[in-house]
């Protein structure tokens, strides 16, 4: 194994284990058919080129990244409303298998990009056959339409590293407010969404149970 795997192993053992801890989240409250404040989770391990990228561009010493960079294991956490982010921050404070030590929040906040996100850093101890190791991990949490967003600037920005034409920096500016927009409009009719989506879950409940009709259908072609 090299070097970088071998730094890299307890970050992929991190960002695995939480995907299933914060994917078994999301199933908990399926269980109890009430709305979920989590539609999805991904996560990732920086790759070495991006980790060695910002180390240069921050002037960190590659001694220090382990301190210093905060973002080499990386999860997401998408919602379906704003108020949503606030109930999974809490859930994340109240866990006992890692610590928040630190929190930006970007959805009050926004970035002059017009980026908005909740960003929260962990430190989450893994197991290994050293003993224990603490990583840390960080944790964004954003509705689908901040999520939206943030990907085609982040996509524009790698093709033109950074310095935006204006007219485009005029659109992406224009796409955080409709963004924003959105996500505001939803919260105004969130109960009623939520509502029409618990009666289409039991609806769907009550077809599983009924019948094999699919299977039956299948069948007949
Ligand atoms: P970094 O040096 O990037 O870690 O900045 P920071 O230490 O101030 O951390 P911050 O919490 O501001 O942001 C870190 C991460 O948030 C980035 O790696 C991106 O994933 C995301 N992010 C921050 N700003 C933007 C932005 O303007 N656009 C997009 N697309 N993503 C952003
Ligand atoms: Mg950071």
């Amino acid at each position: 194994m090299n070097h970088w795997e071998e730094f890299l192993a307890p970050y992929k053992q991190a960002v695995d284990e939480l995907k299933v801890k914060l994917k078994g989240m999301r199933g908990e409250y399926e269980f109890q058919q009430t709305h979920s404040p989590i539609e999805f989770v991904t996560g990732r391990v920086k790759p070495i080129a991006s980790i060695l990228d910002k180390a240069n561009q921050k002037g960190i010493a590659l001694s220090d990244i382990e301190r210093e960079m905060q973002d080499i294991a990386g999860l997401r956490m998408m919602c379906q409303f704003v108020e949503d982010i606030h109930t999974v921050v809490e859930r994340l404070r109240a866990r006992r298998d890692f610590k928040v030590i630190e929190e930006r929040d970007y959805v009050t906040h926004k970035k002059p990009s017009g980026y908005r996100s909740y960003h929260v850093v962990v430190d989450y101890p893994v197991q290994t056959i050293k003993g224990e190791k603490n990583i840390l991990v960080e944790i964004q949490i954003r509705t689908l339409s901040m999520n939206f967003w943030a990907t085609i600037e982040h996509s524009l920005n790698y093709k033109y590293s950074g310095q935006f034409p204006e007219r485009i920096q005029m659109r992406l500016q224009r796409a955080a407010e409709a963004a924003f927009r959105l996500d505001e409009e939803m919260s105004l009719i969130r109960e009623e969404i939520q509502e029409a989506q618990a009666i289409f879950t039991n609806k769907m409940e009550k077809d599983k149970r009924g019948s094999g009709s699919t299977d039956k259908r299948i069948h007949k072609q």
